[in-house]
């Protein structure tokens, strides 16, 4: 099911068309390496806050991390004992990732997948994370296509980041915009749309972490089927 009304939440100011956000798939190596080497705090501060947000969860086994870019999460998560599949659409950055894993000698799966079409059956993983994502989709159509395959493909939690309107970044991302004609290519979503998605597809709310509260726009969310055992409808 899907929704084609706007959220009024979002900085949606382009008049990009709504799949316009595939060209900035990581394609080339070139442009995967410069993800990989981004700032250093920054990194450590967002695999933080996965960090937090795994200690909510009972225990599951399984995470798709969709998408895995240059598979710095798929890492980490591996790392803290999950079997992970990650997967992208980027050539460049599926080889980075396949390069990350084989430098921890890893199990890690990479594999090419779309996100609005996933290649997995109904519930293959405990957990799915799509971090860094949402925000580059321009419409709630969109927006709601990927959170469809997410949760068909989760057995039980979806961890999700977006960019919040309510915070200090996106207040002066929004001036700079209105004054400086500044163009953006960042998708605010109201953790409220959030929920509206996600209860379409039977997930509720389990918790909401901010990356710095009212401050940066940065949060995950994880979302959490109503009935985990129950068989699907
Ligand atoms: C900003 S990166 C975030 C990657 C990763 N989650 C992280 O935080 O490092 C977004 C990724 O989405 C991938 N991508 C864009 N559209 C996609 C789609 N429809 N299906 C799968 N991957 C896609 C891009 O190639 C890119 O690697």
């Amino acid at each position: 099911m899907s929704s084609s009304k706007t959220d009024p939440a979002s900085d949606n100011t382009s008049s990009a068309n709504a799949h316009d956000y595939r060209q900035r798939i990581k394609h080339s190596t070139e442009k995967a390496t410069k993800y990989q080497h981004r700032k250093a705090h920054k990194h450590r501060k967002e695999m933080a806050l996965i960090e937090r947000a795994l200690q909510k969860l009972d225990a599951p086994q399984s995470f798709l991390d969709a998408p895995c870019g240059v598979g710095r999460a798929s890492v980490m998560l591996e790392r803290k004992g999950f079997k992970v599949t990650g997967v992208d659409l980027g050539e460049g950055a599926l080889q980075a990732a396949q390069a990350a894993v084989k430098a921890i000698n890893g199990s890690t799966r990479i594999e090419r997948a779309d996100l609005e079409d996933l290649p997995y059956a109904d519930r293959s993983f405990d957990a799915c994370l799509c971090f860094r994502f949402i925000h580059h989709l321009p419409s709630d159509d969109l927006r709601d296509r990927v959170i469809v395959q997410l949760c068909r493909v989760s057995e039980r939690y979806v961890l999700i980041s977006y960019l919040s309107p309510l915070s200090v970044t996106s207040f002066r991302r929004a001036l700079a915009q209105r004054f400086l004609g500044k163009t953006s290519v960042q998708y605010r979503t109201s953790l409220a749309t959030l929920e509206r998605h996600f209860q379409r597809q039977g997930f509720t709310l389990l918790k909401d972490f901010a990356q710095m509260p009212l401050i940066h726009s940065l949060h995950l969310a994880i979302f959490e089927r109503h009935s985990p055992t129950s068989d699907p409808q």
